[in-house]
């Protein structure tokens, strides 16, 4: 196991960081530290490299390790439904949303933003709650992009195919309705996979999408600092149209000097509509 000095991991992480930005524009400057450290010094381990100067050097004679250090560095933990409580609330949340004039709905279909998708597992959530819940006019006008730093995990979330373990959350007739059993497998049907477009997005460096009605951004804020979490929620607030849900991770918030152009919608749980 690699144990440098605390003193000189920070200096050594800082130049890695630096570099990262630099060579790839991957830019981890302003995440929180102790997760990383942790994360990269996984990485050396796996590589059995003893210091971050021989690091140095196989960055330089293998580029292509900077993706795999991203993707070793960023945490892809989720499921489907994951806190089903939210999905839950969620659900008069958007019924609200759609006003109905004379009998026709006053929004055409909902533009709904998935930031930090992983592997897929939230996208297609609201995918089927998106199915459940929205009238098939709505709903033909409905599309969910979901992003993500990483394109290794944006290749998982194509392919859709997840593990049992991953579907623990979702009640067996949905299993049964959206679902195709595949050897020990579940394949999402394509009536959800069409709802959803993946693409490539850093939130930290690339220029934010625009009218949304719903924005999930969960457990991403968590690994920045407090200045690139202030920095980034600008983006999702201009990203957000007025009225527009946003949700966050239940150990995330909304920075503070936003907090008065919300309204929280549940005591216990980071789902805001932003104000008129
Ligand atoms: C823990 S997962 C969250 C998955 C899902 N939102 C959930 O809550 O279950 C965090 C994700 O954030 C992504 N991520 C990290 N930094 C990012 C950035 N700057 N822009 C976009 N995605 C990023 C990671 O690649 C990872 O897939």
């Amino acid at each position: 196991m690699m144990t440098p000095s605390t003193r000189n991991l920070d200096v050594d992480l800082t130049r890695l960081l630096v570099r990262m930005y630099d060579e790839r524009g991957f830019d981890f400057r302003n995440y929180k530290t102790a997760s990383l450290k942790r994360r990269v010094t996984k990485r050396l381990n796996a590589l059995n490299i003893l210091s971050y100067n021989e690091y140095f050097k196989m960055l330089d004679s293998d580029p292509s390790e900077y993706n795999r250090l991203l993707s070793c560095i960023t945490i892809k933990v989720s499921e489907f439904f994951r806190e089903p409580e939210v999905f839950e609330a969620l659900g008069p949340a958007i019924n609200a949303f759609l006003p109905v004039d004379e009998g026709r709905t006053l929004v055409k279909g909902l533009r709904i933003w998935c930031c930090a998708c992983a592997n897929g597992e939230e996208a297609y959530t609201l995918a089927i709650l998106s199915s459940e819940l929205l009238s098939p006019a709505v709903l033909k006008h409905t599309k969910i992009f979901a992003t993500d730093i990483d394109s290794e995990a944006l290749d998982v979330a194509r392919k859709a195919e997840y593990r049992e373990d991953f579907l623990t959350n979702v009640p067996p007739e949905l299993i049964k309705k959206y679902f195709i059993r595949t050897g020990a497998a579940y394949k999402v049907k394509n009536n959800l996979t069409n709802l959803v477009r993946f693409g490539r997005h850093n939130i930290v460096t690339d220029r934010t999408l625009t009218k949304m009605h719903i924005l999930f951004c969960r457990n991403l804020f968590i690994y920045f600092n407090k200045e690139l979490q202030e920095e980034v929620f600008k983006k999702l607030d201009y990203a957000l149209s007025a009225g527009g849900i946003l949700v966050m991770g239940r150990s995330e918030s909304l920075p503070k000097q936003f907090a008065h152009r919300y309204v929280q919608l549940e005591s216990d749980m980071s789902i805001y509509r932003k104000m008129d």
